[in-house]
């Protein structure tokens, strides 16, 4: 990576507020003179103790989603308004795991970064292909195309609170990591097409995340690749010592 790391976990559904609270407790002075930023991404029900926990630390908290109203008759939502007053600061958009499970489109996508952005938070927005998709030769024009629709109405400026995460889905959760070659060309393809969309210098300057089996062994050398710019992790973000490895790493 050329930029600045952002090395963020993402605890999917894992862990209870009790269990929120040790495993970032434990992560806490392992990160501490980390060279990259740091995230962690907990379920809403965690987010009370992690801020707290966090607070006066290095470590950003996240949620790992947002509607797209302020507030409302949306039972069992949650707004990016409510987050951004707890003192959240990032939040997960367009996860694979709610586009696959949850009905997400590229267009709810599109609202909730915009929902997000006026809150004020920074999103980490997640794009990648199926092995399907990827077998068919697509990956590229799926990935511009899911940046493009995400990214419609987000204006220039706004560009500074939005990460990128490429995240093959064939690689997350499997052990299954891209080969840093495919990492990098992939991440290099959405910054062409940030760079098509606003111009070079706003491609040049954004974080560019890959995701998807992420671990001690091979943070590294992906990170290493020049558009890769940081890491989305799951399984290794609730192993503490992973997670300081990865962080390390990126640093
Ligand atoms: O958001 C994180 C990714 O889905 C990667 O998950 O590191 O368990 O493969 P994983």
């Amino acid at each position: 990576a050329i930029r600045k790391a952002v090395i963020a976990g993402n605890w999917k559904m894992n862990k209870t507020p009790a269990e929120a609270k040790t495993l970032i407790e434990s992560i806490k002075p392992l990160v501490k003179s980390a060279g990259c930023d740091v995230v962690c991404c907990v379920p809403y029900v965690d987010l009370s103790v992690v801020l707290e926990a966090a607070k006066g630390t290095n470590i950003g908290v996240g949620a790992e989603n947002c509607h797209w109203e302020k507030s409302g008759a949306f039972t069992g939502e949650v707004s990016a308004e409510m987050l951004a007053s707890m003192g959240v600061k990032y939040v997960i958009i367009g996860h694979s795991e709610r586009r696959q499970y949850f009905g997400e489109t590229n267009e709810t996508v599109n609202k909730r970064i915009r929902a997000a952005l006026d809150a004020g938070l920074t999103v980490i927005l997640c794009v990648g292909e199926s092995l399907e998709q990827r077998e068919q030769g697509v990956t590229s024009e799926l990935v511009a195309l899911q940046t493009k629709i995400a990214l419609g109405g987000v204006s220039k400026e706004e560009l500074s609170r939005i990460i990128i995460a490429y995240e093959p889905i064939w690689a997350i959760g499997t052990g299954k990591t891209a080969t840093n070659e495919q990492a990098n060309e992939v991440c290099k393809t959405i910054r062409d097409t940030v760079a098509a969309v606003y111009d070079k210098a706003a491609a040049d300057a954004m974080t560019i995340q890959y995701g998807g089996s992420m671990k001690p062994g091979n943070a590294a050398e992906l990170l290493a690749k020049p558009d890769v710019d940081g890491g989305l992790i799951g399984g290794a973000s609730l192993k503490p010592e992973d997670f300081a490895a990865i962080v390390k790493a990126a640093t």
